[in-house]
């Protein structure tokens, strides 16, 4: 097992990652406020994994709330059905909330602890490759608002993060492959290390073995915890972990959410962002050239593609939550491990990518 701390002073907290973690009560026990403890998860999730959790916490007071699995139920209501299930129970300041699934069941459990009685304990469960190499870490929690997307939120750092790798066994290929472009993403903006190790190891990676997980998963978690230690509330040097997101928020929003998973958008970014920084002179080819060979290995789209067009790409990048004073500012890798949120690319570049890349025939 690999243990990787995150320093927030008060809020301190370290996330295992190894394999038979979810079952072992040593996992457990030393994390929860009291003797009460709430299992947020979905059906997909609880199938697999809840029997061992409820065994490893034998003895405690167990209530457990199923939210329905996928992106639509990150509303509100999921928060307010959660809060039902912890006052019928009923659960008091004490109680921990436990987050056992992935990104979704992450953000929604994160944003009900940090609600409940103004903030109860959390504990992060990841069982998605993203939500253990991303969305379990740093104290993002929330759920969507009609009008967009992560809109209502709070940050509400989890007590402990227990990521079993065992349970990738069960994730479905395209979920894993997806998330092999935050992995990517970590080595571009900050970790050459962690990008060469990639190259070299991405076989071993696919394959899903033990030891290359639980090195990919670590490498990713120290990295994310260097960001959130460095700006925890997100108001300058975090932007860095978006590197792709721009052009992917874009591209998820100008086909219509569910053609590309999130992942898929974002590799195809980053390769965007790539392009754009190499042709403005900031990346050297060369390395524009490894990112893209690196994502392609990993099955994810890297290539022009038949839709969206460039007009509508354009539109919905002008509502980037990264544009000031009407300026997009864009997250540009410098080098491989090296990455700068910036307005310092020419519009005629950043139009001459969008061109090449969306080769879309109607607006
Ligand atoms: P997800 O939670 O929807 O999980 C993907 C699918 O895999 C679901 O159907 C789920 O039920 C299933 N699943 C989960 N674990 C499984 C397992 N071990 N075996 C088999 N199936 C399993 O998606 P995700 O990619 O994990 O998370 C996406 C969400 O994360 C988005 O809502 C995004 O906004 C959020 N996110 C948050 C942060 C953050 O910092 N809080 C960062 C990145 C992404
Ligand atoms: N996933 C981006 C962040 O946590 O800031």
């Amino acid at each position: 097992m690999i243990t990787v701390p995150v320093e927030l002073g008060a809020r301190r907290y370290e996330i295992d990652i190894g394999r038979d973690l979810l079952g072992d009560p040593q996992a457990w026990l030393p994390w929860l406020a009291g003797e009460q403890v709430c299992i947020v998860s979905n059906p997909v999730v609880a199938e697999h994994y809840l029997p061992q959790v409820r065994e490893a916490l034998r003895g405690k007071i167990l209530v457990e709330h199923l939210l329905p699995d996928g992106e639509q139920a990150k509303t509100l209501d999921s928060v307010a059905a959660i809060a039902d299930t912890l006052l019928a129970a009923p659960c008091d300041a004490n109680v921990t909330i436990v987050a056992l699934g992935g990104g979704v069941v992450g953000d929604i459990a994160g944003f009900a602890a940090a609600c409940y009685q103004r903030g109860v304990a959390l504990i992060q469960a990841p069982t998605t490759l993203l939500a253990q190499v991303d969305s379990a870490v740093g104290g993002k929690t929330g759920v969507n608002h009609p009008l967009g997307k992560n809109m209502l939120g709070a940050f509400h750092q989890p007590r402990r993060v227990i990521a079993d790798i065992g349970t990738l066994d069960t994730l479905p290929e395209r979920e894993f492959r997806s998330a092999l472009s935050e992995i990517v993403k970590y080595g571009v903006i900050a970790d050459a290390e962690l990008f060469g190790w990639l190259e070299r190891n991405l076989d071993d990676l696919l394959a899903r073995r033990p030891e290359a997980l639980e090195h990919a998963v670590a490498a990713s978690c120290r990295n994310k915890a260097a960001f959130v230690i460095d700006d925890e509330r997100d108001r300058g040097r975090r932007a860095l972990l978006n590197l792709g997101h721009t052009f992917g928020h874009a591209l998820e929003a100008a086909t219509g959410y569910g053609r590309w998973l999130h992942g898929e958008a974002v590799a195809l970014g980053t390769v965007m962002a790539a392009e754009l920084a190499a042709r403005g002179g900031r990346l050297p080819k060369a390395d524009a050239g490894r990112i893209t060979a690196l994502l392609d290995r990993c099955g994810l789209p890297v290539a022009p593609v038949a839709e969206p067009t460039t007009e509508r790409m354009r539109r919905h990048m002008r509502v980037d939550k990264k544009v000031r004073d009407g300026q997009l500012r864009l997250i540009l890798p410098a080098a491989i491990g090296h990455a700068e949120l910036t307005t310092d690319y020419r519009t005629e570049d950043l139009d001459a990518v969008l061109d090449q890349f969306c080769t879309g025939a109607t607006a």
